[in-house]
């Protein structure tokens, strides 16, 4: 068998073609959604994907606002920028790449972004929410994890997930949103004892450790359904993911690959919280 890849270009067209119309008529009403994106230090990794929310922020009519600081930024002079975007009523959205630098306490900056702004869905607000299933910003890539099962087809209720990975900003919220579809949820990670057992009884696999190839074809049940949020850079310098994609998808009856899955999704589904901050606001002042 060959897995069917879930196209993250062709997916995340759709999301940004429905946040552009989106866009276009808060325009008309005189509202132009703002998205303020904060940058600390030189990561190269970082600086590539706020590169690409610039990017779909272009091609969607949002417009963008990064603020890049020096990576010897103090924790109090980032609050201070933070406070500013918090109370201009022209930014909808705002964010902060992570990783911080060491200086900087994560928990403290997160806090310090108002819930109806916190378009990554990080804030205590926003993951107690949904954690009670009631309406706020969902984290992109979960959310974006979410679109591409859904795309296959499949009913996710009732069907065995296994996330690997329990990160804050993936593998617990991932396994939050397919517990809220019905799905029965195991979470695995580094201290997990039968790893590929369960990885083996997984309807739906998702890996997200950050480890280049980490899951390979022998840990894949037949038919299962297979997402790959690693973004790695492999031992040839290429991008690779978290998934073996050749012997995963011998195995596997839906797959995404890497590049071209997830990344462009997450980045997708930012747009789309974007659009939903702008609009809220709207209603709230007019
Ligand atoms: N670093 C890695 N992924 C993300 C993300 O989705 N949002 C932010 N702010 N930083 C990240």
């Amino acid at each position: 068998m060959s897995a069917q890849r879930i196209e993250g270009k062709v997916l995340a067209a759709a999301v940004k073609a429905r946040a552009a119309a989106q866009v276009e008529q808060l325009k008309r009403q005189g509202v132009e959604p703002c998205l303020a994106v904060v940058l600390v230090g030189e990561n190269p990794a970082s600086q590539t994907y706020v590169a690409g929310k610039e990017r779909d922020c272009a091609a969607c009519g949002i417009r963008s606002v990064r603020y890049d600081l020096p990576a010897e930024t103090s924790q109090q002079e980032l609050l201070e920028l933070l406070a500013r975007l918090a109370a201009d009523d022209t930014v909808h959205g705002m964010l902060v790449q992570l990783p911080l630098p060491a200086q900087i306490d994560e928990q403290a900056v997160i806090a310090a972004i108002p819930p109806e702004k916190d378009v990554d869905g990080f804030t205590p607000v926003n993951v107690g929410r949904m954690m009670i299933g009631q309406p706020c910003f969902l984290p992109c890539t979960p959310a974006g994890c979410l679109e591409m099962i859904r795309s296959t087809g499949i009913s996710i209720a009732g069907k065995h997930a296994v996330v690997v990975g329990r990160s804050n900003i993936v593998g617990k919220p991932a396994a939050m949103l397919l517990l809220a579809e019905n799905a029965t949820v195991t979470i695995c990670h580094s201290r997990t004892a039968d790893l590929a057992d369960q990885c083996r009884a997984a309807d739906i696999l998702v890996a997200a450790v950050g480890k280049p190839g980490f899951i390979t074809g022998d840990m894949v049940k037949p038919g299962a359904v297979v997402i790959d949020v690693g973004i790695n850079r492999g031992a040839d310098g290429k991008l690779c993911g978290d998934v073996d994609y050749a012997s995963a998808a011998e195995k596997a009856a839906f797959i995404t690959p890497v590049p071209g899955g997830v990344g462009l999704m997450t980045r997708a589904m930012l747009m789309e919280n974007t659009v939903q901050a702008a609009r809220r606001a709207a209603e709230k002042n007019g």
